[in-house]
């Protein structure tokens, strides 16, 4: 389907990409993947033709993209931009039905491709087709251009980090609508990422780059089980959240977070929050088992009429909590995905060992989600 031979991009005498030779067969998912810089954006886009390479040729289907005319060739291919790039003053259902216009579909086809389309990925066309992209959620204006470069039902599918600025959470579940989209539609799609667990879960075979150049092109399994060399060894390694090297949630909490006892009274609560400068405090009993949180706005909101903190301590709605045994990356997500302040760590018969915090999470979570910040 898409054939690289011996395809060089030169920018002055530095070199963005050397000698690539690859070729992806239909209905193909393949994943390029390298740091930062390596050349995998300049690779997509020269499929395109967003950028001419400076010497080899890129066949699709066996024609020479450069005998191509560059407008209707990019029709024929779906592109998802490395930023999201929907048209902020263009409503989702004109933002994903931008190619089918520009070929002409009869208005009442588009449409319909609009509404299948938003089902496909489970948003509610009534709802959302007129919408504009600032009314979504990053996750959502993501499947937009997602849906975006799957209107016209092109063969070939290029994207750029697609779901990079999306929290852990909302990324996979894209991921897995990405993969069960693969599967049924069968595009050859070429995915660029530098999330090693990302090229892991969705890629028929991976391309790994560094510098411009391939140094591996493999399975997943493969991958993993031989890496070329230890670039790709340690890319997999460091680039990958999994069990074994991750820390235990108990290590990024903190393990004395303020509690109060139901029968404290409201102006002592108030006070002592006050004298811990915190905003919220854990209500448990004599056993430190967790009933449950009072926010400061709660107890200014209810010291009129209530008395203790026992009164009062059903007002906020009911606290997401991690096990002790849980990892790390457990309770990042939970933090992360749903847009937590705190979550408090639980042993097994349900009392209070510590509290994670955003900032408790920071410091301890950023070598295992970046690697080694020092290199
Ligand atoms: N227009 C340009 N002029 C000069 N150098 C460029 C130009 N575009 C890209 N480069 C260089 O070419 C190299 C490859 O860039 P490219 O955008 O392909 O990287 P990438 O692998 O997509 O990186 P990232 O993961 O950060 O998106 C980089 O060193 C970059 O600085
Ligand atoms: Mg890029």
């Amino acid at each position: 389907m898409v054939k690289f031979k011996n395809v060089v991009k030169a920018y002055g005498n530095h070199v963005a990409v050397k000698n690539l030779d690859l070729e992806i067969p239909e209905g193909e998912l393949v994943v390029l993947i390298g740091p930062s810089g390596c050349g995998k954006t300049t690779t997509l886009k020269m499929v395109n033709r967003l950028i001419e390479p400076t010497s080899g040729s890129i066949f699709i289907r066996g024609r020479n993209v450069m005998d191509l005319n560059p407008v209707a060739l990019r029709r024929e291919i779906g592109y998802v931009i490395q930023q999201i790039g929907l048209f902020p003053n263009m409503t989702i259902e004109q933002n994903i039905d931008v190619v089918p216009r520009l070929l002409g579909w009869p208005a009442e086809k588009r449409k319909r491709r609009v509404y299948e389309l938003l089902e496909m990925v489970g948003m509610e066309p009534e709802i959302y087709a007129p919408r504009y992209p600032n009314e979504l959620s990053g996750g959502q204006q993501q499947r937009i251009g997602v849906l975006r470069a799957l209107a016209a039902e092109p063969p070939l599918i290029l994207m750029d980090e697609p779901f990079g600025a999306l929290d852990p959470i909302a990324r996979e579940s894209l991921q897995d609508e990405l993969k069960s989209l693969h599967s049924r539609l069968n595009k050859t799609t070429i995915f660029v990422t530098h999330d090693m667990d990302e090229a892991l879960k969705l890629a028929d075979r991976v391309v790994v780059m560094n510098q411009g150049e391939v140094v591996q092109v493999a399975t997943p399994e493969q991958l993993l089980r031989n890496p070329a060399n230890d670039f790709v060894a340690s890319f997999i390694g460091k680039n990958r959240l999994n069990g074994d090297s991750l820390q235990s949630v108990v290590e990024i909490m903190l393990p004395d977070p303020v509690t109060v006892h139901p029968q404290m009274g409201l102006a002592e609560g108030l006070a002592l929050m006050k004298r811990k400068k915190v905003d919220t405090v854990l209500v448990v009993d004599e056993e430190r088992k967790l009933l449950g949180s009072v926010a400061v706005e709660t107890l200014n909101r209810e010291h009129k009429w209530a008395r203790t903190i026992g009164e009062i301590v059903n007002q906020d709605p009911p606290l997401t909590t991690i096990r002790s045994q849980a990892s790390a990356k457990e309770a990042f997500e939970l933090i992360v995905g749903e847009n937590l302040k705190y979550l408090p760590v639980l042993d097994e018969n349900d009392v209070l060992v510590g509290l994670v915090t955003r900032n408790s999470m920071v410091g301890a979570l950023a070598s295992a989600v970046w690697g080694d910040v020092s290199e």
